[in-house]
């Protein structure tokens, strides 16, 4: 079969063939359908974040996939099921975290990830993965399948945000997404429903396909050159709720200004180390006498993927019609790792349902 890998020292993704894989038990044989294309795909390839799998000279991509089941292999599935599978897996045997169903929770040494720290991942014909891994989705969504895993990282982050709000009343109304990349604009259209006054933070000239998916989804648009995001108060309002989907350093710190009182950030970029000067004091003081917060969240487990189903079910479909903005074959995958200002989402179709 073939699978999109890429080989250490490469750089770029390229199709190598594999065996097909056998379902062990526990575990189901998936036909793919469609891998999602991230920033964290990208890291991969450049090497600056993850690792192959032991032993291996490549690593097969893919962390967002979809597929249906072609051989449940006596697990719960059946034949024909639309699955998504969850990134996590044991890396050894079990541990306490994925005993209790929270791998996500898992550090370093815990876990692999498939397709991003030592395991291959679902970019290839067919995927094995042990049935507790695999989530169920309704046929009607198999297209849109691959948005079920970066949704279910914006579900954690909601859930973990509103947990450490949850000793007092907390009914926010304004919410401000940092990043108008795939995991910024879908995560204003998740967080459409639950706020009153939707904000999203880009630094991009108009006319950008970015800014008119958050205009049409009522978000304004903040640009970052002309109003940084400590500023943001000020200038637009203070945020109940601040989502980081940039990557960009300082927005964690910034963040703590942007906040209205009681207020709460949610850190979800993964940036390169950087040195730069802050007034830590200020910062510090802003925390503690305005009860404000930030959560670090990263990956996700089955209960937000499943909340994630849901989810992205009740997408508008000019939603997804503008932020999908190419769906591959193999005979031209390579366009699916293109990153340029007219790219949002891209996938790679390995077959249909
Ligand atoms: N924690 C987790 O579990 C998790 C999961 C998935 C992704 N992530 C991380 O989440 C972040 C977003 O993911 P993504 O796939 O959406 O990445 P992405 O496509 O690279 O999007 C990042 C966006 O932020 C914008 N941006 C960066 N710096 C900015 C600044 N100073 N001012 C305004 N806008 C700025 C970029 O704008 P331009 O395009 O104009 O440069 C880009 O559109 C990444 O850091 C990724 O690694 C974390």
């Amino acid at each position: 079969m073939k699978a999109i890998a890429v080989r250490r020292g490469e750089g770029t993704p390229a199709i190598v063939e594999k065996p097909r894989p056998d379902p062990a038990a526990g575990e189901a044989l998936v036909r793919t359908l469609r891998v999602g294309v991230d920033g964290t795909d990208h890291e991969v390839i450049s090497g600056s974040h993850g690792g192959y799998p032991e032993g291996e000279d490549h690593i097969v991509l893919g962390h967002e996939a979809v597929g249906v089941v072609v051989d449940p292999n006596g697990t719960g599935l059946s034949e024909g099921d639309v699955v998504v599978p969850t990134v996590r897996r044991r890396p050894n045997g079990s541990n306490d975290y994925f005993a209790r169903g929270e791998p996500d929770m898992a550090p370093d040494g815990f876990y692999h990830e498939r397709g991003i720290d030592g395991a291959h991942g679902f970019m290839a014909e067919y995927f094995t993965s042990s049935a507790e891994h695999l989530v169920r989705c309704p046929p009607e969504i198999a297209e849109l399948g691959f948005l079920v895993e970066p949704a279910s990282i914006t579900e954690k982050a909601i859930e973990h945000a509103r947990a450490s709000r949850s000793a007092f009343e907390w009914s926010p109304e304004s919410a401000f997404v940092l990043g108008n990349g795939s995991l910024g604009l879908l995560t204003v259209a998740m967080l459409q429903e639950s706020f009153d006054r939707l904000y999203c933070l880009g630094r991009r000239d108009r006319p950008d396909p970015t800014i008119d998916i958050i205009e049409e989804l009522g978000a304004t648009y903040v640009d970052s050159r002309h109003t940084p995001v400590d500023e943001v108060p000020e200038a637009y309002e203070p945020m109940d709720f601040v989502y980081e989907a940039t990557g960009y350093a300082k927005h964690a710190f910034e963040t703590i200004k942007a906040l209205a009182p009681n207020g709460v950030g949610a850190l979800l970029g993964v940036p390169n180390d950087w040195t730069f000067e802050l007034d830590g004091g200020a910062l510090h003081r802003e925390l503690v006498l305005h009860n404000k917060a930030l959560v670090g969240s990263v990956n996700s487990n089955v209960r937000h993927f499943e909340r994630a189903v849901e989810s992205v079910a009740a997408l508008p479909e000019w939603f997804t019609d503008d932020l999908v903005t190419g769906v591959y074959g193999l005979d031209e995958f390579e366009r699916a790792f293109d990153d340029d200002d007219t790219t949002i989402k891209t996938a790679v179709e390995f077959g249909s349902r």
